[in-house]
């Protein structure tokens, strides 16, 4: 249960409310925006605080731009998407502070929108200013978090704002913290985690408390090409973290100890989609160094030629194979619960045929196995940028139980730490 305060306990009636949203969307490089999932899930808080008779700042950070005004970080396309989506007049203030900010949101009234500009672009924001802080809380009369993406920091618009102003959760904030908490904590079992992406290091804390309490953990994307290489296989030309190999090996090694004490699997692929670039017009195998595992099969390994199953030193695994997409799509049809978080391969590199390309393949199996393709739909929570992004390129995010908003902030909370910007805000 959500224990803080919400939208819903406050009386906002002709207040001006400081909504900080994540806003922090994919543009091209002519301003277009790639998927609006996170401004389209903050809108039915927004409708609440507009039916209840508020008047809206919106305050949120694009991208990284360090401190500094990098043009195109500018939230002006959103403007332009919000005003679409709303069906309402929707003002830009050129800056998140300063007197013509001040007098643009001092004039708003009930009913009105005013969206700031990148909050990013001031450095004091993640420096923690104490005078930043309060020049943005001198904009309004109460303080809302709807963005779950950015509670696990600690800048000002984060946690320095509800210590200055009345503080409340927003609609999405409170329904992502309820359904991932919830699902950490009673899973209908089996439960299996499916973990990709690139770097291990991301996800370390993750991957040690799913191995605590899922009952399998499936490893795809570029991170299986680390744990593979520390098992010994040669992976060649693929991308690899060396630095990681230790790690890689402690992970596994818990896996190991656990799987001795229950019933747990700890599965790495076993054969892999291989090129020797990651484009769509390469040559792709599939390699399956598996099959050494089961070269003692009678007969076996004389009707496998030896490059099927070892990648040549020119080629780099950009998937994980038919036999990995199967058996872990199998595995979820057992499965009561799917947390996924991180693409299987190089699924954003588009095909020649349609929007699959050559390397998204595993990912999509994993989709197939979530959604009930082959007869039994667990609970799906997803979460994490790469993947969200390619489950709204296919148009598929309303098919899972739970798509996440978040990247690191859904992997900090499933992993149980406590985010400074949820923490910051009143208790009920
Ligand atoms: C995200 O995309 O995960 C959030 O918007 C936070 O962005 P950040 O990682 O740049 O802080």
């Amino acid at each position: 249960m959500f224990t803080k305060k919400t939208v819903k306990d406050l009386n906002v009636k002709g207040k001006r409310v400081l909504v900080r949203v994540d806003y922090n969307v994919p543009l091209t490089s002519g301003g277009k925006i790639e998927d609006d999932y996170r401004i389209t899930q903050s809108l039915p808080t927004l409708q609440y605080l507009l039916d209840k008779g508020a008047a809206i700042i919106l305050c949120s950070h694009l991208g990284r731009p360090e401190g500094k005004v990098v043009p195109s970080m500018s939230l002006l396309p959103v403007a332009k998407r919000l005003h679409e989506l709303l069906k309402l007049p929707v003002e830009f203030a050129n800056d998140c502070v300063g007197p013509e900010t001040l007098e643009k949101a001092q004039a708003l009234k009930p009913g009105q929108i005013l969206l700031l500009e990148n909050v990013r672009f001031h450095p004091e924001e993640e420096a923690n200013d104490k005078k930043f802080a309060k020049e943005l809380a001198a904009l309004a009369d109460v303080f809302v978090q709807d963005a779950f993406g950015v509670v696990h920091h600690g800048a000002v618009s984060v946690s320095g704002l509800p210590k200055l102003l009345p503080s409340a959760a927003g609609l999405l904030l409170a329904k992502e913290v309820d359904t991932i908490t919830k699902v950490m904590r009673e899973p209908e079992r089996p439960m299996v985690a499916v973990v990709g992406g690139a770097k291990i290091a991301d996800k370390i804390d993750i991957l040690k408390k799913f191995i605590e309490m899922a009952d399998m953990v499936a490893i795809g994307g570029a991170m299986a090409n680390t744990f593979l290489k520390a098992t010994g296989v040669d992976v060649a030309k693929s991308l690899v973290d060396d630095g990681e190999l230790q790690i890689a090996k402690d992970i596994m090694a818990q896996a190991q100890s656990e799987a001795k004490e229950r019933d747990f699997v700890f599965f790495l692929p076993r054969d892999g989609v291989v090129a020797q670039k990651a484009d769509k017009n390469t040559p792709t195998r599939i390699v399956d160094w598996g099959a050494l595992a089961v070269a003692d099969i009678e007969h076996y390994p004389k009707r496998v030629p030896a490059s099927a199953s070892k990648v040549a030193a020119n080629e780099k695994i950009l998937d994980i194979g038919p036999f990995s997409g199967a058996f872990i799509a199998g595995s979820l049809q057992l499965a009561g619960t799917v947390i996924w978080n991180g693409t299987m391969g190089m699924a954003e590199v588009a095909g020649t045929q349609g929007p699959v390309g050559p390397y998204a393949h595993g990912t999509e199996l994993i989709m197939e196995g979530m959604l009930g393709d082959f007869g039994h739909k667990p609970f799906s929570v997803v979460g994490g940028g790469d993947t969200v992004a390619y489950v709204q390129s296919r148009g598929l995010t309303d098919s899972f139980n739970h798509v996440s908003t978040g990247g690191g902030a859904s992997l900090e909370l499933m992993a149980g730490r406590k985010l400074p910007g949820i923490t910051a805000l009143e208790d009920k």
